[in-house]
């Protein structure tokens, strides 16, 4: 019987959910998203924290601050509720109302952008208010997911080896990418480990981080509109890039047999399944990372009007997404 003292001490690193019966091919779905925090980002906020308090950046007036899509604001948060810390996160109009409201009833403070920077979007336009914030004031401790080692190194740390003990013969990984801190600490952990896992990564149409053309993106959590600076790509041996419409319909099939996963486990799982069919042979054993639930994301994700506003009337046709038919 787990008895603790402290949000930060209890998380579920052992539940996988086989995908198999559900989409066909065989894959494991490591669920994150069973700990007070609601996702994978309560382990990279707590690496990030304990790493600046190491090195003394973290004094009692310290102003924890941070650019989140929602998730790592809601992992700052309750760090910060539990330590004593003030935390003000930086987000956009992107940001799900209830991460805010999450946020807000731990007791920090929120500060939504509303208009994106003209050629580095929404990240661009939060990652200048938080320099202007630092500038101006010498209390606020700026985290950044985006370039700070902890963030991969939580998941070098925790989610690969907990990964690698359970699946001593892993074939293929399939992590998706927003900072890409879990996809490069897992992907540094199985190449020092000498193992053979090939590293998949999996992203957004309309994200700029392999390359791709900037584009309008409605689902927070994966993605970017700045390319990450955690990113090696000699790291990745293979990229898959899906569709918000197929996230939205992966995701509605998983939830039509009592799984409701956030959408970039619905993307993760989406571009795991198109690489299976296209590279998987019978015997192979797949991983995917699901980095939080569906709770999160009833009022987009889960909401008729939402998704026919932004994607059209055919994209909950409930007949063919349990098919697994694409609309046309
Ligand atoms: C729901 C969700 N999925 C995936 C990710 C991406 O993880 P990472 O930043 O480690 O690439 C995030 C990051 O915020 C997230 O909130």
């Amino acid at each position: 019987m787990p008895v603790i003292t402290a949000p930060l001490e209890f998380n579920e690193e052992q539940l996988y959910v086989d995908l198999e019966s559900m989409f066909g091919h065989s894959l494991f779905l490591k669920c994150e998203g069973f700990n007070f925090a609601g996702s994978i980002k309560l382990k990279a906020a707590i690496e990030m924290v304990e790493s600046a308090e190491q090195h003394g950046l973290v004094t009692p007036d310290t102003i924890l601050v941070e650019s989140s899509s929602g998730n790592l604001g809601v992992a700052l948060a309750i760090i910060a509720a539990s330590k004593g810390y003030e935390f003000l996160c930086v987000t956009d109009t992107r940001c799900n109302l209830s991460a805010r409201r999450l946020i807000e009833a731990l007791g920090s403070q929120v500060h939504i952008i509303t208009e994106p920077a003209p050629d580095r979007g929404f990240l661009g336009a939060r990652l200048d208010y938080v320099h202007s914030l630092c500038a101006s004031d010498p209390r606020y401790v700026w985290l950044n997911q985006y370039s700070n080692p902890s963030n991969w190194k939580a998941h070098y740390r925790r989610t690969a080896p907990e990964i690698a003990r359970q699946f001593p013969n892993l074939d293929v990984l399939f992590i998706g990418t927003g900072t890409t801190g879990t996809l490069m600490g897992c992907a540094r952990y199985f190449r020092e480990l000498g193992s053979p896992v090939r590293i998949v990564a999996v992203d957004s149409v309309g994200s700029v981080t392999f390359g791709g053309e900037p584009g309008r993106r409605m689902i927070p959590g994966l993605g970017t509109s700045v390319r990450p600076r955690l990113l090696d790509e000699s790291y990745v041996d293979d990229v898959v890039i899906v569709d918000e419409v197929d996230t939205i319909r992966a995701c509605h099939r998983l939830a039509r047999s009592g799984f409701l996963f956030g959408g970039s486990t619905g993307t993760v799982v989406s571009g795991a399944m198109d690489w299976l069919a296209r590279h998987g042979s019978p015997g192979m054993t797949s991983v995917a990372i699901a980095p939080d639930l569906g709770e999160r994301y009833l009022d987009t994700l889960y909401q008729t009007n939402w998704l026919q506003g932004l994607y059209g009337e055919d994209v909950l046709n409930f007949a063919e997404i349990a098919a697994g038919v694409r609309p046309g």
